[in-house]
């Protein structure tokens, strides 16, 4: 077994489940000790508990500035630095700019946009006082191009994607890493919420034919969050299976 995360912390918010559980069991994989946050208590928990001593779950609403209080304060009165934040929680509507509501737009931004916000501040100023640090911020294809029909969540994922440029800008001179994932088409809960009707469909719209397990993103999440990722940052990087090339 290799150690690419060896004596690194890691936070993951929706770890509970899809592409957040599968970066935790990667990144224990590689001798991280990982703090899964999730509203999911139960499947939060029991993750923790087949993952052992290398995790623990703590329930974080990422819209919640109390919540990531309580988050950082754990590990920091355990001793723990902060190496990796990965800002993966996220809630998918499908709305259109003519038919959305204020309340649905709100909500999606809330838990998309200003969560990865208050992630990030709430991380700073520890990755600040050890001059290191890599967050991974998980937009999407969304944050690349526009969606007519998943209007909010498009305009969420595109705020991730100039928070993350931002955010390295200014973070830069601390050693602190800040980049911007954009999957396309992945196997986890999240694609049940499609239409029945466009359900079949959707890999075709993807020039490799196929969707992606969420190993597959792990694997790209793990080398951002490691040192082998060393001079990136404020970068995008896109996995999708060619989804996005147009
Ligand atoms: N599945 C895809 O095809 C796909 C494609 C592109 C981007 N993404 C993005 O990948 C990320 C992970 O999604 P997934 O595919 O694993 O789907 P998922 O629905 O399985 O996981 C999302 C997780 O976020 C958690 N979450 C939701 N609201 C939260 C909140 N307020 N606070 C804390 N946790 C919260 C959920 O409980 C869940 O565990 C999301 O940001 C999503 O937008 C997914």
């Amino acid at each position: 077994m290799s150690e690419r995360l060896k004596d690194c912390t890691a936070i993951i918010t929706g770890g509970a489940r899809g592409q957040g559980a599968a970066e935790a069991r990667r990144f224990v994989e590689e001798g991280a000790f990982v703090l899964i946050a999730d509203v999911l208590d139960s499947e939060g928990q029991a993750l923790a508990k087949d993952l052992g001593d290398s995790a623990v779950f703590q329930h974080l609403d990422v819209t919640d500035e109390g919540n990531w209080a309580a988050v950082v304060d754990r590990l920091t009165d355990a001793g723990r630095t902060i190496d990796v934040l990965v800002n993966n929680a996220g809630i998918l509507l499908f709305d259109r700019l003519t038919r959305s509501s204020r309340e649905d737009f709100e909500r999606v931004m809330d838990v998309n946009c200003t969560g990865v916000f208050l992630g990030m501040q709430a991380v700073a100023s520890e990755m600040k006082k050890q001059q290191s640090g890599s967050i991974v911020n998980i937009s999407s294809v969304a944050g690349l191009q526009g969606v007519g029909f998943q209007f909010s969540y498009s305009v969420s994922k595109w705020a991730v994607r100039g928070m993350t440029k931002s955010a390295a800008h200014e973070l830069a001179r601390d050693n602190i890493r800040v980049n911007s994932v954009h999957p396309g088409l992945i196997e986890t809960a999240m694609l049940d919420q499609f239409p029945e009707n466009l359900q079949p469909k959707v890999e075709s719209f993807v020039p490799m034919g196929r969707s992606a397990e969420a190993a597959e993103v792990a694997e790209l999440v793990l080398w951002l969050a490691s040192n082998e990722s060393s001079y990136c940052t404020g970068a995008e990087f896109v996995i999708d299976g060619g989804l996005s090339v147009g």
